[in-house]
């Protein structure tokens, strides 16, 4: 039904798999199928398609994802140290996630003047610090 309502045509196979992560937070390994099913691709276009965009995840997300940028120029204000300092609160960066948070590192959310930035959730963070990163951690 959700894949149904987007209709079909292979310029369908980006939209089919943003309204299943919206769904669901991530796009199941079986869903690969139906898409390209859907719309008469092969499973490894839509694979393809998957791997090409890093937004796309393949396991359910922890709860609370924190988006922390990590270019150019939110390395010039110290992005690496909060990076550093969410592995050493024991937060999963980059990787499977495990427990109610995890940090994803991303390439510029267009906050550029005021970085270190951050998204959590659908809310853009600027001027990030340690204690504010700590804070996103435990919740506040
Ligand atoms: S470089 Fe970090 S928001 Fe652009």
């Amino acid at each position: 039904m959700l894949l149904a309502g987007l209709g079909g045509g292979q310029d369908k196979v980006l939209p089919m798999l943003q309204a299943l992560q919206a769904r669901y937070g991530y796009v199941h390994a079986e869903a690969v199928g139906l898409v390209a099913a859907a719309v008469n691709v092969s499973r490894a276009e839509v694979h393809g398609v998957m791997t090409f965009y890093h937004d796309f995840r393949t396991e359910l997300p922890a709860a609370r994802v924190i988006r922390l940028c990590r270019a150019e120029a939110c390395q010039a204000v110290g992005c690496e140290a909060l990076v550093d300092e969410a592995a050493r609160l024991g937060v999963v960066v980059d990787g499977p996630a495990a427990g109610s948070v995890s940090v994803e590192t991303v390439y510029c959310l267009g906050n550029c003047a005021l970085g270190p930035a951050a998204l959590v959730g659908e809310e853009l963070v600027g001027l990030l610090d340690l204690d504010g990163l700590r804070a996103l951690v435990a919740g506040a």
